[in-house]
């Protein structure tokens, strides 16, 4: 069967399901594709709550799915490829945060939407890459514990000064492999280019950036922008749907290994599969209890009335 022709049972069953699929921006072309939504951690959290759709396949990571199941609770919500969860989520959990929150109760705990529901019942406020900033700005406190990126955690605290922001020692493990060596050669190799990256990434790299932002920050400043030629710091699947959008242009990744293996692990037959076993029990649903979702999304709540 050819891509196209798989493709197209999965839109048909798609129908026939009733179901939406939201696919993340590192996913592969292929099921970029045949999706309903995709973009950011951020948007893809909105846009589950607006589809009417009976069923939502996500096409992503663990944590994006539990967070789209908290905003839909009265969908069913599944998740493409069962193995995929991202490391920097499973890297802190409740344990570690709950005596950090004892020892001091004033500061307030900002999660990065990276992070399971059950670290998320004991945090005050969600920021995702598009809103961190923004959100660290919002907040009526000026004492902050910043978990788990410390990465991301440091950008927004270069340009919050003001604001007494403690990190811990969290973060992406492909985003961190980035290095500034490999950026300043990229640059040499194509002195032009424009270099845009993500936040997760290691504050040596982000200081070499013309613009920080996050997957669909980087998408749309280089859709709209004048320049010719851009330096992409992320995972590679971004400068291939920027290449596919934008034929004119050209786009490097700063080296073609930033591939997030977790975020790699859905292919088009597990779309497939999934949608055949939405009804009969073999797709992975995301099962939360009611209690959980209700303490989980307080933090989520939080970002949306700060203003996302
Ligand atoms: P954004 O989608 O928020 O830019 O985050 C990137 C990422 O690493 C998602 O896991
Ligand atoms: Fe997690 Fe990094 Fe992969 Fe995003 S790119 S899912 S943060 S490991």
């Amino acid at each position: 069967m050819t891509v196209r022709e798989l493709q197209d049972k999965i839109l048909k069953l798609k129908k026939e399901t009733n179901t939406a699929i939201l696919a993340h921006s590192y996913q592969a072309r292929e099921i970029v594709e045949i999706a309903d939504y995709t973009g950011d951690s951020y948007k893809l959290s909105v846009d589950a709550s607006k589809t009417d759709a009976d069923n939502i396949l996500f096409c992503g990571v663990h944590f994006m799915a539990e967070t789209a199941k908290m905003l839909s609770p009265e969908k069913r919500v599944f998740l493409a490829n069962k193995n995929a969860g991202c490391p920097m989520a499973e890297q802190m959990d409740k344990d570690l945060i709950i005596p950090l929150k004892e020892a001091e109760p004033d500061r307030t705990v900002v999660a990065y939407i990276n992070t399971t529901a059950s670290l998320k019942t004991v945090c005050d406020v969600c920021v995702t890459s598009s809103s961190a900033l923004r959100i660290v700005k919002a907040l009526d406190t000026d004492k902050i514990l910043f978990i788990p990126d410390c990465n991301l955690g440091s950008w927004v605290r270069a340009q919050v000064p003001e604001k007494d922001i403690k990190l811990l020692h969290g973060g992406c493990p492909t985003h961190a492999a980035i290095t500034a060596k490999q950026v300043l050669k990229a640059k040499d190799e194509h002195p032009d280019a424009l270099f845009l990256v993500h936040p997760e990434c290691v504050p040596e790299v982000v200081e070499l950036a013309d613009y920080t932002g996050s997957t669909s920050g980087i998408m749309e400043f280089a859709k709209k922008s004048d320049h010719k030629e851009f330096i992409i710091g992320t995972e590679t699947s971004i400068s291939e749907h920027l290449q596919y959008d934008c034929p004119d242009k050209k786009f490097y990744p700063v080296t073609k290994d930033i591939v997030c293996r977790n975020m790699k692990l859905t292919t088009l037959p597990d779309v497939y599969n999934s949608l055949l076993g939405i009804d009969n029990g073999d797709a992975f649903e995301i099962i939360m209890d009611d209690e959980l979702i209700a303490q989980a999304r307080k933090c989520i709540d939080e970002m949306i009335r700060l203003g996302g």
